[in-house]
């Protein structure tokens, strides 16, 4: 049978904490009702005790959606806790995300404390936020750098307290996906209680391992994937939402799925980009500019041939409308033949002939030759001949 992932999207916590990515209120409208419309499992809204604004997105957006989990931050910290749950209080399904960090340096240089009073402290967490709402989920703040033997101990005690959701980030980037889905393993096969909870992967992209490390989780028993659009989230950022989804439908099917509408992908992504005026990188996996776009000679005689040849996606199934071949001095015949025919010109093999070494000249002086470009030379080719 095929296993869901569920996929949880903290675009407007992880993501928009990011400097220079601030959202009003009505963006953050609009980015989270598009979220809803995409599929997404949970969404975490915001962290409500670090500013009345973020309380009142989470209030917000609690009251409009209507079918996905309202996350809301929080540390284990009894005051935060119960801000996160009344800015819940009109979520459908709301939940609370607390939690504490559990590495040695979390311990000893953030909390001045011991390991033994780190469990307690997040116990104790646990059990205040469960007194508010039903569905808590627990985080092990980096616990990437976390011994599995303690990082088990911790979770043991959260399950105990009722635990819904075990968030186990990997908050500085730091694990390779071997080491990350080992961990993921040790838990499973360690913390009693553990198969009534979802095990979710965090995983920051301080090495550009994010979503390789959030794949290593999945294939190791994770059940739910932290993500955001474009990949946006502190530092180098955090799992790319849409890589995780094109992964799974792609090279696990059958196998994994999820329930994202993957042809809003490209729509979504260029609202979360232009909204947080965040460009994307054009090199970008499944939403970046050139994603689907082919400039060598090579290539371009390839995808023209058969689209397969150098795509294994097809680009409709991520929101764009067709593959770009991009007219450059790396360019061959077939590109421009397949280019002139796109604005209505058949050439024949010897005007292609002509034209292409006119084409060249031109492509050489500039960086891409567009349609008007194209266009210009074709018509003055033909006023000539004629
Ligand atoms: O990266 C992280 O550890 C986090 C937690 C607050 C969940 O974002
Ligand atoms: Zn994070």
């Amino acid at each position: 049978m095929t296993k869901q992932i569920k996929i949880f999207d903290t675009t407007l916590r992880d993501g928009e904490q990011v400097p220079g990515c601030k959202l009003n209120h009505r963006q953050k409208m609009i980015v989270a009702k598009q979220l809803e419309a995409l599929g997404v499992d949970v969404l975490e809204a915001g962290f409500p005790i670090s500013s009345p604004g973020d309380f009142k997105a989470v209030e917000m957006i609690s009251k409009e959606l209507q079918s996905t989990t309202i996350c809301a931050l929080s540390r284990s910290v009894e005051k935060d806790i119960k801000v996160a749950a009344e800015a819940l209080r009109y979520a459908k399904f709301p939940r609370i995300h607390t939690g504490i960090g559990t590495s040695p340096d979390h311990i000893k240089y953030k909390f001045n404390s011991t390991p033994d009073k780190i469990i307690e402290r997040a116990r104790a967490a646990v059990k205040y936020a469960k007194g508010f709402v039903e569905d808590v989920e627990f985080y092990a703040e980096d616990a990437g750098r976390t011994s599995n033997e303690y990082l088990a101990k911790v979770i043991q005690a959260v399950v105990n307290e009722g635990a819904t959701v075990l968030n186990i980030p990997d908050t500085t980037g730091y694990c390779m996906p071997e080491e990350y889905g080992a961990k993921i393993k040790y838990l499973v096969e360690n913390v009693k209680g553990i198969d009534k909870c979802e095990i979710s992967a965090h995983c920051h992209n301080d090495l550009g391992m994010a979503t390789a490390n959030s794949i290593a989780a999945i294939i190791n028993g994770a059940t739910q994937v932290e993500c955001t659009v474009n990949g946006i989230g502190e530092r180098a950022g955090n799992t790319a939402l849409e890589e995780v989804v094109m992964i799974l439908n792609h090279r696990f099917r059958g196998i994994y799925q999820t329930n994202i509408i993957t042809p809003m992908l490209n729509p979504i992504s260029k609202l979360v980009s232009d909204s947080m005026s965040m460009p994307v990188q054009a090199n970008k996996a499944i939403v970046g500019e050139n994603a689907f776009a082919h400039s060598s000679g090579i290539h371009q005689d390839g995808v023209i041939k058969h689209r397969a040849n150098y795509e294994i996606i097809d680009p409709k199934t991520v929101g764009i409308d067709h593959s770009k071949i991009v007219l450059t001095a790396r360019s061959g015949r077939a590109a421009l033949a397949y280019r002139s025919k796109n604005i209505g010109f058949d050439l024949s093999k010897d005007e292609l002939d002509i034209v292409y070494k006119e084409f060249i000249h031109i492509a050489d002086r500039q960086a891409e030759v567009n349609d008007n470009d194209l266009n210009d030379m074709l018509c003055s080719i033909f006023k000539r001949a004629i």
